[in-house]
């Protein structure tokens, strides 16, 4: 029954650092994982990343951003490079995909996972819907003046209605899914503009969804982030907000090599984009002791959003049973303890 092999079109773009050696594992544990649930991907490889711009010259063109379009699902590694000035790569390649693909939300689970100590209170167990094209990151400021001692630089956080609605809307039926409450975090006292909108939104969608809605400024988030994290269910919050509490979390929950994010297009007009929250550890690259459990539950993330969620639960187990042994040392003994969870 060849015919009935369901098959997925994922583009891998390894990217710097320890994208690629973190990838490589995930991808292998994926491929079993579709061997025993009846679906294979089809990995398509990208060689964006700091040694293709410094070779060729091209962060992203617009005809590679065509050939990422028709994919199922994008599954990158890390970008950023010490050879390559800050916000090359991080504008021009991760945050145009994020912007150009509509990935609207970043997807950003913290758990406390067995054998993993918390850096905080117990009884940790949320998950983070940063709106994902909007607020500082979109790209509204300049400098004027440059070099004078008048020099001017601004950045504008924008928030559209559209675009707060869409977010908080995801946000309120995950909450519903996962019988819980929705966190709003913004500071509504300081930020009053953007804090009215999301406010406003976030109330009128919670009360047509029947979702119990909670409000905390973000300062007080992160307090009660470490001393009290089981007042959290969905979060959702803006773009720059959510960048600074994930790595909170990250940190609360066993560090970044556990954390992973989907940057997701829920209207599906295209692939959605699955990636740690790491970053490309150039001071660790190459030496063999990556973590890809990140990159794993990244993966995990990718399948449930393909529509395996049986494939995507076992990926979690797996990463979850090599935690509860005392994790791995190596990026290599991971991938072999993973590869015996995944084949029991
Ligand atoms: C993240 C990263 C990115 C961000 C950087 C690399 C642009 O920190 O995915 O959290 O700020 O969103
Ligand atoms: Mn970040």
């Amino acid at each position: 029954m060849e015919g009935s092999v369901r098959t997925y079109n994922v583009v891998h773009l390894p990217g710097d650092g320890i994208g690629p050696e973190v990838t490589a594992v995930a991808r292998d544990v994926v491929d079993q994982a579709g061997k025993r649930h009846g679906f294979s991907v089809d990995w398509r490889h990208s060689p964006l990343g700091s040694e293709h711009y410094l070779r060729t010259g091209e962060v992203l063109s617009d005809e590679t951003l065509a050939e990422l379009r028709p994919a199922d699902a994008i599954f990158l590694g890390a970008v950023g490079s010490p050879s390559v000035p800050p916000g090359v790569l991080e504008r021009g390649l991760l945050l145009r995909l994020r912007f150009e693909l509509d990935l609207y939300v970043n997807l950003r689970p913290a758990k406390q996972r067995p054998g993993v100590e918390t850096a905080g209170a117990d009884d940790l167990d949320f998950v983070v819907v940063r709106e994902n094209t909007e607020g500082l990151y979109a790209g509204a400021g300049g400098i004027a003046h440059q070099g004078s001692s008048f020099e001017v630089a601004t950045e504008e956080s924008l928030n559209t209605r559209a675009g707060v609605e869409r977010c908080v809307r995801y946000a309120a039926d995950l909450a519903k899914r996962r019988g819980g409450k929705l966190t709003l975090v913004h500071k509504t006292n300081v930020l009053v503009n953007a804090g009215s909108l999301w406010m406003r939104v976030a109330k009128d969608i919670a009360a047509a969804e029947g979702v119990d809605l909670d409000y905390a400024h973000v300062d007080a988030a992160c307090l009660y982030m470490v001393s009290d994290p089981g007042r959290f269910d969905v979060i959702v919050t803006d773009n720059l907000f959510g960048d600074i509490l994930t790595d909170l979390a990250a940190a609360l929950t066993g560090g970044l090599g556990l954390s992973a994010s989907g940057n997701l297009n829920p209207a599906r007009t295209g692939p959605s984009m699955f990636e740690p929250v790491h970053g490309s550890a150039p001071d660790i690259a190459g030496t063999g002791k990556a973590n890809p459990a990140g990159a794993v539950l990244s993966a995990s993330l990718m399948l449930d959003h393909l529509g395996e969620p049986a494939a995507s639960a076992e990926l979690e187990a797996a990463v979850d049973a090599v935690l509860a042994k005392g994790g791995a040392a190596t990026t290599s003994a991971w991938a072999d303890a993973l590869t015996a969870e995944v084949s029991r």
